[in-house]
């Protein structure tokens, strides 16, 4: 490994923590910093390293945060800057590290050097910050190009111009509230150096980065050759992401990040082939990569194999430790992408041990170590901007984004004070929450905090995992220190010999591991 092995973040179990969703502390129903504060000793308790947040700027939360209007404040609705400072100081009080989310691919359509854009007209300073272009066909009617927005529909809006007259289009690949930015102009990258600086030197110990293979733009804006795409998706032809002049920036912000030598970068790299994911992991570039191939595994031996072989291979090209997720504020929750109910929980756990046992960083999204399921969400209460661009086919993601239950007997089960929480919660989740399973034996969040202290007590994960010969649908490989985790994916139990079983993640049957289920052996 050539990049920094005995970083902090080189093998740390990350907590991803949706602010709105963790935990409300004023009653407003939509969780905030000081709530996340207020579970700083659950997060201390669960064994986490780290935890990163989603979007928490002054933002018209269009996109719920990923639509930033300033980028060196923190919006009111999470309580202000000072949050964030009392935030930073507890966590870090409890060797808790904190790390923000960055959007530098667009703003939100009320920062104001957009709203400075659209009044400043056509061919103005301003315009140069985006990305503005004259419309195709008789008078500019159409857009410049085929491009669609990842949310659905076309990636470009037309402006009215200040004379009143309809005229220049911008791009957004996300929602027409987040207009991208324009990276050809210094201007843009000047910005981002400043708000960089601004977090770490209030002492964020590094970003999650938005869109990290975004940003760059092909010259010319070439059309994509398709178009029909399932939303949220995207290939690697296709020319609105990954164009090489996105390593720059990169580079760019490793410089700047640089001067706090503690501090991590984290890209949100969708991107699938190997070689063009480890160039975003160079040594002057990101210092880690999301990688996305565990949560699109089905729970299949073969298929979770392939995909710890391939991020391996990825971590090991990048010379950067691989990183693992099973489920974000972006994808469905595993418990239901595995089947939902008992087997979805059942093989939700049966991943967890997976995922804790492989080498390198971990990411737990909020309400994982609870098993909890996605939510069907009536249609009057979706927000997500997904829903209405898509013309109400897509539903999009607030199914995994609803507030986690902490205690009760019924909705909010101690989130908020006010039962009028931003999202629904539905009033089975009684049986899930925090105070129903803290303590209790065989628990989803018990088996979670044993697992996590488990992994932080494994001195050598080493930096690959040595695969053993299993039966058909079985998964088993060994770390460095003679610990080997199982995984039985068929539909009968496994003999596991006598073997000292360190944790399962489902009790044993006669000695033996029940389907849907992995171990830990030594
Ligand atoms: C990323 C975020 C997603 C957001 C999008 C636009 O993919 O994870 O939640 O909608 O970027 O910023």
């Amino acid at each position: 490994m050539t990049q920094s092995p005995d970083a902090w973040w080189s093998r740390a179990v990350f907590y991803q923590a949706y602010p709105r969703s963790f935990r409300d502390s004023n009653g407003d129903g939509v969780g905030d910093l000081d709530g996340v504060t207020d579970g700083l000793d659950y997060l201390a308790r669960l064994g986490v390293d780290a935890l990163w947040l989603n979007p928490v700027m002054v933002s018209p939360m269009a996109d719920h945060g990923y639509d930033v209007a300033d980028p060196r404040d923190v919006d009111p609705i999470f309580g202000g800057l000072d949050a964030l400072d009392r935030l930073i100081e507890a966590a870090h009080a409890r060797d808790i590290k904190i790390t923000m989310d960055l959007v530098p691919n667009h703003t939100s359509s009320r920062h104001p050097w957009f709203e400075a854009a659209l009044a400043a007209g056509p061919g103005s300073a301003q315009r140069e910050r985006y990305v503005f272009r004259e419309g195709s066909g008789d008078a500019g009617i159409h857009p410049p190009n085929n491009w669609v927005s990842v949310f659905g529909g076309p990636a470009w809006t037309r402006v009215v111009e200040p004379d009143g007259n309809p005229g220049e289009w911008y791009l957004h690949l996300f929602d027409p509230e987040q207009p991208d930015l324009n990276w050809e102009n210094p201007e843009v990258f000047d910005d981002l150096e400043k708000t960089l600086r601004f977090w770490l030197e209030r002492g964020v110990d590094g970003f999650r980065i938005d869109v990290a293979h975004g940003m760059s733009k092909p010259p010319g804006l070439p059309d994509m050759a398709t178009t029909d795409l399932a939303m949220l998706s995207h290939d690697s032809q296709d020319p609105r992401f990954n164009h090489d002049g996105v390593h720059d920036i990169h580079r760019g912000i490793r410089t700047v990040v640089n001067d706090h030598p503690e501090a991590v970068t984290i890209g949100e790299i969708w991107v699938f082939d190997n070689e063009d994911f480890a160039k975003y992991l160079r040594p002057d570039e990101l210092h880690l990569g999301f990688n996305f191939r565990l949560v699109r595994a089905e729970f299949d031996a073969i298929e979770v194999r392939e995909a710890i072989e391939n991020s391996l291979a990825a971590a090991d090209l990048a010379g950067s430790p691989p990183t693992w997720t099973l489920s974000n504020h972006d994808v469905d929750r595993e418990v239901s992408r595995y089947g939902g109910g008992e087997i979805g929980l059942a093989r939700a756990r049966a991943m967890a041990l997976v995922m804790l046992a492989l080498p390198g960083v971990v990411f737990v999204y909020n309400g994982e170590e609870l098993g909890l399921p996605n939510v069907d969400l009536p249609d009057e209460v979706l927000q997500d901007p997904v829903w209405e661009r898509s013309d109400r086919t897509e539903r999009g993601r607030d199914g995994c984004r609803v507030p986690m239950p902490w205690s009760g007997e019924a909705p909010p089960f101690g989130f908020s004070s006010s039962p009028d929480t931003w999202l629904p919660m539905p009033p089975e989740w009684a049986a899930l929450t925090v105070a129903k399973q803290d303590g209790v034996e065989g628990s989803t969040l018990e088996f979670f905090r044993r697992a996590i202290e488990l992994r932080h007590g494994r001195t050598d994960l080493g930096t690959g995992v040595e695969w053993l010969a299993t039966p058909t649908g079985v998964l088993a490989f060994r770390g460095p220190d003679g610990v080997t985790c199982l995984l039985n994916a068929t539909d009968h139990p496994v003999p596991l010999s006598d073997e000292d079983v360190l944790i399962s993640s489902a009790p044993l049957v006669r000695g033996d591991l029940p389907p849907n289920a992995a171990a830990w052996v030594s």
